[in-house]
């Protein structure tokens, strides 16, 4: 090959990246509105940035990548945790994170500081992000749903968490309300025998959570429950 046609394909070849890169990032940018969801953006929203930069929450977490990597990422925290854990976690960390290794600060934030970061944190679990960060993949939790009614028809845990409503507060894949913790990450976490003693009386392991208890139930019923969500986080990653 000659040297001209080594630079000519030099050339071509950067500069054709270049425009690539150039009308990709354009794209993007144009699309940013609707990727974030910019008419949600309401005034509660807005307060509840400043309170998180206020309070140099992310000193210790990232949000969509930026940030401290001390502790975990807020992207799709309230799609995990759900709306009161959220703020339970804020208003007592030292009593959410009591047997944490890593400790979480008591900033004293007033209630109005948690209602608007809560609401931020909403906001920024709804960005179209494609799927990233991938521990929380969207995606891979509406497979789940799928997972759980073919398992319902078999497993009497499953109906269990039917016939108690736990997805009035509780979500699995694409289904459910986002008050409490979705099922996938509990399954994550937790094994059956925490879940079954949990539900028994969640004030003893949760202090001050708004999670009911299920004393009704019979202890071999709690443990079916447990080994039903447990369960979900054997498909992980599927
Ligand atoms: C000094 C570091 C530090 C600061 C500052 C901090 N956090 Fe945390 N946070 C942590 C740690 C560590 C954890 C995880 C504890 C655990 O689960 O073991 C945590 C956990 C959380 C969780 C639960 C996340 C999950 O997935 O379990 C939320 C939500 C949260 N923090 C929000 C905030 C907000 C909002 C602020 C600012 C008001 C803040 N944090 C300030 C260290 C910090
Ligand atoms: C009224 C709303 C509500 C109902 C109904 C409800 N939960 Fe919860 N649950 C919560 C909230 C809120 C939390 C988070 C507690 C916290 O950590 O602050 C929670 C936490 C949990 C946890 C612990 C999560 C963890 O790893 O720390 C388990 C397990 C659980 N719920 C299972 C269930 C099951 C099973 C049912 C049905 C039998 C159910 N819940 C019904 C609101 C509810």
């Amino acid at each position: 090959m000659s040297e001209k046609t080594a630079k000519l394909i030099f050339w071509i070849g950067t500069l054709s990246s270049l425009v690539l890169f150039l009308a990709l990032t354009v794209d993007t940018t144009a699309q940013f509105a609707a990727l974030t969801h910019a008419d949600r953006l309401d005034e509660q929203v807005v307060a509840g940035k400043r309170a998180f930069e206020r309070r140099n929450c992310n000193d210790c977490h990232t949000i969509l990548g930026f940030g401290g990597y001390y502790a975990p990422d807020l992207t799709r925290a309230y799609l995990r945790l759900g709306e009161d854990a959220i703020k339970r976690r804020l208003e007592h960390p030292e009593v959410a994170f009591a047997d944490s290794y890593r400790k979480m600060p008591q900033q004293n934030l007033t209630p109005a500081e948690v209602a608007d970061i809560t609401a931020f944190l909403k906001w920024v679990a709804n960005i179209e992000n494609h799927d990233w960060p991938p521990q929380d993949s969207v995606a891979r939790w509406k497979r789940s749903t799928e997972r759980m009614l073919a398992a319902a028809a078999l497993s009497p845990g499953a109906a269990l968490v039917e016939q108690e409503n736990c997805l009035t507060c509780h979500s699995v894949g694409g289904r459910g309300e986002s008050k409490g913790p979705r099922l996938e990450w509990i399954a994550g976490s937790r094994d059956s025998a925490w879940i079954a003693e949990y539900l028994a009386d969640p004030q003893k392991l949760a202090p001050g959570s708004e999670m009911p208890d299920y004393a009704h139930l019979s202890p071999g019923q709690r443990q079916m429950i447990g080994e039903f969500i447990a369960a979900i986080a054997a498909g992980r990653g599927r």
